[in-house]
């Protein structure tokens, strides 16, 4: 019956009712336009803003836009929405707590959920023994509270990260960040201290003796290396085997704290809870933020006990970090995670990734490789524009991705993508590809029209 309603009637409809996608105007349609160019007027230009999708509702993999028009959600508010749209078990949790009580600083007070949550991430953080945790509100103040923890305990001034990583837009986490240059223009000068290493290649790892160790800094005076085990705003890359284990040998060789930024790569997208999972290789301290509380504003960082007992009273804090609200959202995420979404990432990534490479196989000159785990997925093409134009196509296709790095489109959806939802997502993907292989003026003429074309203009 949703397929036969007008399109009018259908903007009426629940959206559980309606097809998906469900394009109702041209897109973007006439409210999208104008809420654009209000916007433009009052927030800050320093967004970077991937395309003008205006979204005010969500339901499971379905994101409605101002102008009534379901997109399927293949970018969930980057890589945020682990557990869909308005998931009943977490909506619940939210309401619940809230009408309980909405904020009391846990860094003056003890709130029970906080502790309670601080608990859970211990238990599902990949290290052994006894750890503690620290929460806070984003990815960037969980990177900030690492470079700090790091210092204290070790005494060492040195953090190194890795050429293409991204960790964040505060100063400390925006100088570990290295993926794109222009995160630093005008904002030098930077954190002191910090080097960057090659990423991903067992080869590289020689890096840290021949030139960082050899000619920088004496590798006793190397407080942490602070890595993506998958890259992510860089531009979803995975590390050859071997180069994690190398690089946590040769921090325990010397002293140095592994710290993984699972900010992105954790919540279990990539089909482990977490990514650094995949090889077996214990971290120092985790960091996880975006998909653990399924939108609402929460990062972790847990740590072994003994170096987060080393720094007292007043060293860190924040008045919201760990909100009872968002408290409460995690502990829901982490049980739908661990019942069954972790495992339906896993199966639904090789089902994407299968599809893909159908894809790169017909349109070899495009599409130069697929890549990723689970449902963190990358395709880069074969130049930035063609990227940016997918991106653009499949947008006007109903299907929301975003690109990372310098010429790749990153599949991030939601861990609850059902068989079908893949499949569509595919398809779409499949067909933007072939419109921007076989007729690549006409898409970019569309998206400059709209005012759309921001080449590599995404962060996060
Ligand atoms: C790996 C990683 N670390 C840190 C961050 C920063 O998180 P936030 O934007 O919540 O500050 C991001 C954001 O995209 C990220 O992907």
């Amino acid at each position: 019956m949703a397929q036969s309603a007008s399109s009018l009637d259908r903007a009426s409809m629940p959206i559980a009712d309606r097809p998906l996608p469900d394009l109702i105007t041209e897109i973007p349609g006439p409210k999208a336009r104008e809420h654009v160019k209000f916007d433009e007027e009052w927030t800050s230009p320093s967004l970077p803003r991937a395309y003008p999708i205006v979204p005010v509702r969500g339901l499971g993999m379905a994101i409605e836009d101002i102008d009534g028009n379901l997109f399927l959600d293949f970018a969930a508010g980057i890589a945020v929405n682990s557990t869909g749209h308005g998931h009943p078990a977490v909506v619940g949790a939210i309401k619940e707590q809230a009408a309980d009580l909405i904020h009391y600083s846990a860094s003056d007070f003890y709130l029970p959920i906080y502790a309670q949550t601080a608990a859970a991430m211990a238990r599902i953080a990949p290290m052994s023994g006894k750890l503690r945790t620290y929460l806070g509100n984003s990815g960037a103040e969980a990177v900030e509270v690492a470079m700090k923890l790091a210092r204290h305990y070790t005494g060492r001034p040195y953090i190194v990260g890795f050429l293409g990583g991204f960790h964040g837009r505060t100063y400390g986490a925006v100088s570990l960040t290295a993926s794109k240059a222009k995160y630093h223009a005008g904002f030098n000068p930077l954190l002191p201290g910090i080097y960057h290493a090659p990423f991903g290649k067992v080869e590289d790892l020689k890096w840290f003796d021949d030139v960082l160790f050899n000619r920088l800094a004496p590798a006793n005076e190397v407080a942490a290396v602070v890595i993506e085990p998958i890259q992510g705003e860089g531009g979803y890359i995975v590390p050859e085997d071997g180069f994690l284990q190398g690089l946590r040998e040769l921090c325990t060789k010397h002293g140095i704290l592994l710290v993984v930024d699972e900010i992105q790569s954790g919540a279990g997208r990539t089909g482990k809870m977490w990514a650094i999972d995949h090889w077996d290789v214990e971290p120092d301290i985790l960091l996880a933020a975006k998909g653990i509380a399924s939108g609402m504003p929460l990062s972790a960082m847990v740590a072994r006990a003994e170096i987060m007992e080393h720094w007292g009273i007043g060293a860190h804090g924040s008045t919201y970090g760990g909100n009872p609200v968002a408290c409460a959202a995690a502990l829901a995420t982490i049980e739908l995670l661990e019942g069954g979404l972790i495992d339906n990432a896993a199966v639904r990534g090789e089902q994407a990734m299968a599809g893909l490479r159908t894809i790169m196989g017909r349109f070899p000159k495009s599409v130069l490789d697929v890549r990723g785990k689970g449902l963190m997925i990358g395709i880069e093409f074969a130049d930035p524009k063609l990227a940016e134009e997918v991106q653009w196509a499949c947008f006007q296709r109903g299907l929301l991705v975003l690109e990372c790095g310098k010429q790749t489109v990153r599949l991030c959806p939601p861990l609850v993508a059902s068989a079908s939802d893949i499949d569509t997502g595919i398809r779409i993907f499949g067909e933007a590809v072939e419109a921007v292989a076989t007729h690549p003026s006409e898409i970019a003429r569309q998206a400059a029209a709209a005012g759309a074309m921001h080449e590599g203009e995404v962060a996060g």
